[in-house]
């Protein structure tokens, strides 16, 4: 089981986050970013931090560690904002905490000019989000961050963020464990993942066994009440079949051909100039967003 602690102090919001994670001390000496079972993104989201999440882990990739946070909303009683104190009231109870990382940066584009990453480790990035169908690694929403940044030990890539992925568990129905993954904006594509080595070294580790054990860290409370299944086991038992049959189909998903550089820039024009040419003269000269942030990323301005 998830170790379980109790949220002590609220530090701050992450604005940055579209679900407001806070930033809260807990009983046991930590910092942890905590998600909350209230946000408009639901349980769902939490499920899948937990499950990709220890599955990363237990592939040998860099993940902070998670715990189950017992959060009174009483202890938040500092946070001005209207619709963060919503978020906190109807949260009250075991929300996700996943280890604060001080200091660390987001893999920004800006980042990544700089930053060399490795072919390998990036083929095992792209494979675990080709296996879990994460929609949220692209180049600007990254969830990848740097760390450490402050000179003690070279800066390494951790993942963060998986609250998107799993999406098939929105739709069981329709899902359709061999599916392609759609790669195309994957904030590692330009490093050319080999993602080959990766299929050949991770897919043989995903075994029954070790998918039983992930999905047993989900608290039941999170998997109950679910339309499509009697019970938290039952839905457990989903999402093993799932993922084991997806990881035996990886011959259908692998992503390859990943484009260049140049390839997407060329793609962003001429999005670019689709969109200017559908607009009146006077709007013809907005700055052109395509590929780029669509919301500030650098959360740092809130901890003053
Ligand atoms: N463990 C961590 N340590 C340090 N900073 C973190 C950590 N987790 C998240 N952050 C910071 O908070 C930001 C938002 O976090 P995260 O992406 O997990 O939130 P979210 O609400 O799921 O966001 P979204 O769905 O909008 O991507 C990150 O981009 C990063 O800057
Ligand atoms: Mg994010």
């Amino acid at each position: 089981m998830l170790t379980e602690v109790t949220a002590t102090r609220y530090l701050t919001p992450l604005r940055s986050g579209g679900s407001v994670p806070g930033v809260f001390e807990t009983d046991d000496l930590g910092t942890y970013v905590v998600k909350f079972t209230g946000s408009a993104q639901g349980r769902k989201a939490l499920v899948a931090e937990v499950i990709v999440g220890e599955l990363a882990r237990a592939l040998g990739l860099r993940f902070p560690e998670l715990v189950l946070v017992d959060f009174d909303p009483a202890i938040a009683g500092s946070e001005p904002h209207q619709e963060v104190r919503e978020l906190h009231a109807a949260s009250a109870g075991t929300n996700l905490g996943m280890d604060y990382l001080p200091g660390a940066r987001d893999f920004t584009p800006e980042v990544a000019e700089v930053f060399p990453v490795d072919p390998v480790e990036a083929g095992r990035i792209v494979w675990l989000d080709a296996l879990t169908v994460n929609v949220d690694r692209t180049v600007h929403s990254s969830n990848l961050m740097l760390w450490p940044t402050l000179g003690v030990a070279p800066p390494r890539l951790w993942l963060i963020d998986h609250g998107a992925a799993l999406v098939f568990h929105h739709r069981w129905d329709a899902s359709d464990p061999a599916k392609a993954y759609d790669f195309r904006h994957h904030a590692l594509g330009g490093y050319g993942p080999d993602v080959r080595a990766a299929d050949a070294e991770l897919a043989p580790k995903v075994t029954e066994e070790l998918l039983r054990t992930i999905t047993a860290e989900v608290p039941d409370a999170w998997l109950a009440g679910e339309t499509d299944f009697a019970t938290p086991d039952a839905a457990r038992e989903a999402y093993v079949t799932y993922l084991y049959a997806r990881v035996r189909a990886s011959a259908q998903w692998l992503p390859t051909d990943f484009p260049g550089a140049a390839e997407l820039a060329a793609e962003n024009a001429r999005r670019a100039a689709r969109t200017r040419q559908g607009r009146p003269a006077w709007l013809k000269n907005v700055p052109d967003l395509h590929g780029r942030p669509a919301a500030e990323q650098d959360w740092s301005v809130h901890l003053g």
